[in-house]
């Protein structure tokens, strides 16, 4: 639809024209006839709050967010969240309460992946199934060494559905650090394909090695069929069906002479493996953290339990211990961060259109920092650090990395309220 096709229509029920460059300040009745026009929801047109460089709350902000959760008959957890922009999932603080002598009730997972921290200052029990045994019902451990407990505790990251809960293993409080960021599939598991197309795709749709479904319904969208394929890319047809039945493999030379009959990314379709035990989980005792330890930049860091199954979702314990440098931003990530203070007294420094600001934090302050923001930090002290892709994430990288012409998309494509250059009728 062109502008002056759609300001005609507009003008049924209004006295407005919309101009490209006049888009700030529409009343809501005419959002309303907008919407109806275009057939889309409001949420489409309504302007994004742009999200700031960096949130900062204090240790005594996130107190006041506090809220206590009954479970299992008891005053079973208290939530603390920290900061984050509207509308993104924010990670959360826990008090555990469930006493010691008590089994603690499981919940019943969820879609969303997570990484959890054992906080303290004890230790507690987690508990991950029905069954109880060495496996499923650990001690979420606390680092006891005062000379490396900048890596608080134990850590593990959980996927989708994976059952969790916690209770006290002494008779002191405990508490963790959760983050159960978005899912990427939320959508589709909700309602954006329709019930029998979601039933379809289950169906079709091999659990166990889920690229090869892919792989195969893509050659049959672009009107391919294994015996074509046979023929144009001499791989044998008995070979193309072992693998589709996952009775055998392909190499990578095979797949790329499918893909490129089909003319699309092979690196989609690789068979994959992931670190994880038989639940899914990826588990670091407070030690495994330590193992990591290393030197970055002005900071020794040591690594938070991740997976490759959420790239976006990632952790890491960071030392602080600096006082001579002035404005350190010697940081800058793709993903957005939360940090928490766990220890000592340090200054959160950060450069944005380049100006210097600097906060001073100390243990149980937190800030959210936005992607590609330069920040920082100076001073004694440890930080936690959780990333995750809601400002930016892996699937919109890999959507940059197969545009054509990046660098002139890039400089057009910001906000671009040029039209498509079709003639206006006067
Ligand atoms: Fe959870």
């Amino acid at each position: 639809m062109s502008l002056d096709v759609f300001n005609k229509m507009l003008r049924k029920n209004t006295n407005h024209e919309i101009q490209l460059d006049n888009l700030e300040n529409i009343d809501e009745y005419t959002v309303n006839e907008i919407i109806k026009i275009l057939d889309i929801p409001k949420d489409y047109i309504i302007s994004n709050v742009e999200v700031p460089p960096y949130i900062y709350n204090s240790k005594d902000q996130i107190e006041k967010t506090k809220r206590p959760i009954v479970r299992d008959g008891i005053h079973f957890y208290n939530y603390y969240t920290l900061p984050s922009p509207k509308g993104y999932v924010a990670p959360v603080l826990i008090d555990i309460l469930c006493p010691k002598e008590k089994l603690p009730k499981l919940n019943n997972g969820h879609l969303e992946p997570a990484i959890t921290v054992s906080l303290g200052p004890n230790d507690i029990y987690a508990r991950f199934a029905k069954k109880i045994n060495k496996f499923t019902f650990l001690k979420f451990k606390i680092n006891p060494d005062p000379k490396t407990n900048w890596v608080v505790g134990s850590n593990y990251y959980e996927p989708s559905y994976c059952l969790h809960t916690y209770s006290r293993a002494t008779n002191g409080p405990g508490k963790i650090l959760s983050y159960t960021t978005q899912s990427n599939t939320e959508k589709l598991f909700d309602s954006k394909l329709n019930e029998n197309s979601f039933n379809a795709l289950s169906k079709t749709t091999d659990p166990d090695k889920p690229n090869r479904s892919f792989l195969m319904q893509d050659i049959l969208n672009r009107g391919y069929n294994l015996e074509t394929v046979a023929k144009e890319t001499k791989v044998s047809l008995n070979k193309l069906k072992k693998y589709f039945d996952k009775k055998g493999v392909l190499n990578p030379k095979e797949l790329n002479k499918i893909c490129s009959l089909i003319n699309t990314d092979p690196s989609f379709y690789n068979d994959k493996s992931y670190k994880e035990d038989k639940i899914g989980r990826y588990y670091y005792d407070y030690k495994d953290s330590l193992k990591t330890a290393r030197k970055f930049k002005s900071y020794e860091v040591a690594t938070i339990a991740g997976s490759a199954r959420s790239p976006d979702l990632t952790g890491l314990f960071l030392k602080v211990k600096n006082n001579k440098t002035k404005n350190n931003c010697d940081l800058l990530d793709s993903n957005c961060s939360h940090y928490l203070v766990t220890k000592g007294n340090i200054e959160f420094h950060s450069r944005v259109n380049d100006k210097f600001e600097k906060i001073k934090m100390n243990e149980g302050d937190s800030i959210w920092v936005a992607s590609y923001t330069k920040h920082g930090f100076t001073g004694f002290g440890a930080l936690i650090k959780i990333s995750d892709g809601q400002n930016f994430n892996y699937l919109e990288k890999i959507d940059l990395i197969n545009t054509y012409n990046l660098r002139k998309t890039l400089r057009r494509g910001r906000k671009d309220k040029v039209n498509w250059g079709y003639d206006t009728k006067k």
